[in-house]
């Protein structure tokens, strides 16, 4: 294999060589290797924001998942062309939420409920389910807006079809103050709800998860606690709703990183998120001692497919003129995705 060094030196050339005609979004839980050549780094909002703004680049090498690169897509401008150096970088959880079965799902649930329901949907999801919610009047939500959208969201209707992220969509609505006993799990593979419902369900469910950060347990945070009673617990709110209520603080990663930032030097942080953004998080506050919730974790396998030798081939084949893993999404969906996405950025949260 090519060492380290040449890629690195190799991926710099491109970069100066291409100037402002390349732009290169990175995510924070991608490795350093990449990160360090990231124009911009962010959580999903950020991203999605920058790549709306930027309209200078002709290409935009993606180091992210490929929902973020469909987000990319629906929202640079016709000439850009967004990349994704490996196509198998996807998302777990975006994957548990198909298209089929979300219109086989809506027809029921209309039978249930009329028309007094409204789909949102996590970012993390496929464009074909953003563009179904943009054409029945719903939005995108990040996990850095997700209390503003669904208060918004009831402002439009009645109750509300939270896509893909049970635990998302269970946390927010916890935090708006919504009872448990209003909230009720849409199971898709069967198609059916899973528990209750009635005049009072608010906010359905959809049971998906995410692998990741589903591994956060309560036990590991009895656990911290036993060890260092005044270490400060610190998750990702893809965690269950039980972690997120017995952690001292939740947010996106983006808020993870502004918390350690604010932290007074010698305060301790476990924190429930992944792996490469922890990591980072160790080297950057040396003064602030970090761990992860759950030593044995595993990285996002899918964010981890974006390595240096991808990003280096991706570029070299941006410069040859031969560009690869170029993520385009079909017309119509993007029109209507885009009218999800829309919602979400012209609310200013
Ligand atoms: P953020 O929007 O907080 O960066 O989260 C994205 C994600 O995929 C978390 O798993
Ligand atoms: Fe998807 Fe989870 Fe990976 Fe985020 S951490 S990209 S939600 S699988």
């Amino acid at each position: 294999s090519i060492p380290n060094e040449e890629l690195i030196q190799r991926a710099k050339d491109v970069k100066e060589r291409l100037g402002a005609s390349l732009y290169i979004p990175g995510h924070h839980y991608q490795k350093d290797e990449v990160i360090q050549f990231a124009d911009d780094s962010g959580d999903s909002l950020a991203l999605a924001k920058l790549s709306a703004k930027n309209k200078e680049a002709e290409y935009v090498v993606f180091c992210g998942v490929h929902f973020m690169a469909e987000t990319a897509d629906i929202l640079t401008d016709e000439h850009q062309k967004v990349i994704l150096p490996d196509l198998r970088a996807g998302c777990s959880m975006a994957d548990m939420a198909d298209i089929h079965q979300l219109e086989r799902a809506w027809g029921e649930l209309q039978a249930v409920f009329g028309d007094t329901i409204l789909p949102m949907t996590y970012v993390n999801s496929t464009a074909a389910i953003k563009a179904f919610c943009g054409k029945h009047g719903g939005a995108t939500v990040t996990s850095s807006n997700a209390d503003a959208m669904l208060e918004w969201a009831f402002t439009q209707k009645k109750r509300v079809l939270f896509l893909p992220d049970q635990h998302l969509g269970r946390n927010t609505g916890v935090k708006m103050g919504l009872p448990l006993s209003s909230m009720t799990i849409w199971n898709p593979i069967k198609n059916e709800f899973e528990g209750g419902y009635g005049e009072d369900t608010k906010v359905i469910l959809w049971k998906g998860h995410c692998s990741v950060h589903e591994k956060f347990t309560v036990e590991n945070i009895k656990e911290c606690r036993m060890e260092d009673p005044d270490i400060n617990i610190l998750v990702h709110p893809e965690c269950s709703l039980e972690v997120v209520e017995q952690a001292d603080f939740s947010g996106s990663t983006q808020y993870i990183i502004k918390k350690l930032e604010g932290a007074p030097a010698g305060s301790r942080w476990a924190i429930g998120t992944e792996m490469n953004l922890v990591n980072r998080l160790k080297q950057r506050f040396p003064d602030k001692p970090v761990q992860s919730l759950n030593p044995n974790m595993c990285p996002c396998l899918t964010m981890n497919r974006i390595d240096l030798p991808h990003l280096v081939w991706a570029l070299e084949q941006v410069e040859a003129g031969e560009p690869v893993n170029i993520i385009k999404v079909d017309e119509d969906i993007a029109r209507d995705a885009k009218l999800a996405l829309d919602r979400m950025l012209n609310q200013a949260v």
